[in-house]
């Protein structure tokens, strides 16, 4: 399916800026007059803010098995497309994502070991065959990265299954994405998200500007 509109997204290990260099993204291209709009996984629809809190809160969830988990990702993903993202394209809307098929890649796939075919292939069916036109990586030290995520204030007592994760783990993400990024490099694009917000925004704005040259120099 060709769409008229864009469609970016942001991914990147927990921690990393994302939600911070998504609201300063927004800002600057509603400000060229752009319709856009913010979607985030899981969740973005009804449907999958019930499969959001299941994945990360419900304790009915703890235990749930890592082939349950990718599927889980993949029907709120599967809405989200089909009931958001495809209509906003084809009416020439902009959409950005906070995080899109490539966190099933690299979270269940690189990160938790499931077999890399079985998730690409859930991954073309709950995306309908639409990928991003641009996607933006912001990389960080897998150590410094845990470190922020950790700081972050929660709601008091709230678990958060997802975020509660060991190095190992954040290291098998940060490596997952940068294997993507060599993979598809006209797509994918690693940001170096170590300096400062103004920095990392202006290499965002430097992605874009290249990547879609309508947008203000
Ligand atoms: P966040 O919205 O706070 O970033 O939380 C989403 C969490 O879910 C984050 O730890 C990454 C993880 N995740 C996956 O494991 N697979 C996926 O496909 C998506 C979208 C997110």
């Amino acid at each position: 399916m060709t769409s008229a509109g864009r469609f970016l997204t942001f991914e990147g290990c927990e921690g990393c800026g994302k939600s911070t260099q998504i609201t300063s993204t927004l800002a600057w291209l509603r400000s060229a007059k752009l319709t856009v709009h913010e979607v985030r996984e899981p969740g973005g629809t009804p449907v999958g803010e019930v499969i959001r809190h299941l994945l990360k809160h419900d304790p009915v969830g703890q235990s749930m098995t890592a082939e349950t988990e990718l599927l889980l990702f993949a029907a709120s993903r599967a809405e989200l497309v089909r009931q958001t993202i495809l209509p906003a394209l084809t009416r020439g809307d902009w959409i950005i994502a906070d995080r899109f098929h490539d966190s099933t890649t690299v979270f269940q796939g690189n990160a938790r070991g499931l077999p890399m075919e079985e998730v690409s292939f859930i991954n073309r069916y709950a995306i309908a065959q639409r990928e991003p036109d641009l996607t933006l990586v912001l990389d960080l030290d897998p150590a410094e990265a845990r470190s922020r995520a950790l700081r972050r204030p929660r709601p008091a007592g709230q678990k958060d299954r997802l975020e509660d994760l060991d190095l190992g783990f954040y290291q098998k993400v940060a490596e997952g994405y940068r294997a993507l990024a060599q993979r598809e490099p006209k797509r994918v694009k690693l940001i170096d998200a170590s300096g400062s917000r103004e920095q990392t925004f202006a290499m965002i704005q430097k992605e874009l500007r290249h990547a879609f040259s309508s947008l203000p120099r």
